[in-house]
């Protein structure tokens, strides 16, 4: 046990400002939270920052309410400490600053991609899995080693939420796109029951143990530009990078001889990954587990676990080394419970 109350987690690293807890026993409880979405073009940091520094005490005193808490049942506070955009972090900091000052409650600060995995393992009770960690900014295949997340994989151009939100945002649908794409994808599916016939062909995203996004976004582009039914494209596009990205995670778990697959990130929601990630894992003789939708996206409960955990392992972040990092690695951070 790290303490005798409440974690507080505050998540602001982009788009999403969200406040989460574990109790006493690390366990989690649901997230409140609210996402900016801009009317027109992508997240702007600056606009980002704002939002959260005005929906910050409204979501706060709701996530109190909610949980039938007072302030002092909060015995510790941990932020998002990197990687993501500076003015949204900043403002996350100052805010989770400003709590445990108030409360006097130790500080925690923590790794935001660590905080994805940490929240999936915890959810699929999944002990030393190959992570496949798909969100907006970040595409990367992780194995646990020698007391460290290594990055076996990774995208070497943008992250594959990102391709897809730019993807849906140039047909006119507004952030977050991955969900549209899903749909139409899946709609396009019910009407073509078999596709095969008639896939569209696309650049394919594996470089080694590595993955590229940006070219197969500017030939799903150019497809919907020849005329070709945007819900085919949605249909193929998904398809080639979710098979690039469970190829990559296949071989991780061929080389380091693991058994688990654990998805995280946003783009974990997917269905049709988490289908291809079963079908994968059970050719192998092994499993693969996908935690809740609410804990894939960004989310405050899983930077509280992450800072429950941290701090059972008796580490907090003083005031003077509570600056943000916005590129802070996945394997930068030392993994020190079983
Ligand atoms: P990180 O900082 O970890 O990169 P992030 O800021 O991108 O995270 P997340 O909430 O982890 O935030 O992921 C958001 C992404 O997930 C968006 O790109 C969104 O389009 C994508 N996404 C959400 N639901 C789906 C879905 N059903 N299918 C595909 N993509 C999805
Ligand atoms: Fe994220």
């Amino acid at each position: 046990m790290a303490g005798d109350g409440w974690t507080l987690g505050i998540e602001s690293t982009a788009h999403t400002l969200s406040f989460g807890l574990v109790d006493a026993n690390g366990i989690p409880h649901p997230s409140v939270s609210d996402t900016v979405r801009p009317d027109k073009g992508g997240i702007h940091p600056r606009e980002a920052a704002d939002h959260h520094k005005e929906f910050a005490p409204e979501l706060f005193r709701k996530l109190l309410s909610t949980n039938n808490l007072q302030p002092n049942d909060i015995t510790s506070v941990a932020f998002s400490q990197g990687p993501g955009l500076g003015p949204c972090l900043r403002i996350g900091a100052s805010i989770a600053r400003g709590i445990s000052k108030r409360l006097e409650a130790p500080l925690i600060g923590v790794n935001h991609c660590v905080a994805h995995i940490e929240i999936g393992r915890q959810q699929c009770g999944c002990a030393d899995p190959v992570l496949l960690y798909v969100s907006g900014g970040n595409t990367q295949v992780i194995a646990r080693l020698e007391g460290r997340y290594r990055v076996l994989g990774e995208t070497l151009d943008i992250g594959i939420g990102n391709m897809l939100d730019k993807f849906a945002r140039a047909q006119g649908f507004p952030f977050p796109g991955g969900p549209v794409v899903e749909r139409l994808a899946s709609e396009w599916l019910l009407d073509n029951p078999d596709p095969s016939m008639d896939g569209l062909e696309l650049p394919y995203a594996v470089r080694g143990m590595d993955l590229a996004f940006s070219g197969i976004l500017t030939a799903s582009l150019k497809l919907v530009e020849n005329g070709q039914p945007l819900g085919a494209v949605c249909w193929s596009l998904q398809e080639h990078v979710f098979s690039a990205c469970v190829e990559v995670a296949e071989r991780a778990l061929s080389h380091t001889g693991k058994k688990e697959l654990l998805l995280g990130g946003g783009v974990a929601c997917n269905s049709r990954l988490r289908d291809m990630c079963d079908i994968m894992a059970s050719e192998r003789d092994s499993q693969s587990f996908a935690p809740p939708r609410m804990y894939c996206i960004d989310n405050g409960t899983m930077i509280a676990r992450l800072g429950w955990l941290e701090q059972a392992e008796g580490r907090i972040t003083l005031f003077e080394k509570s600056a943000i990092d916005q590129y802070l690695r996945t394997d930068q951070t030392p993994i020190t419970w079983a």
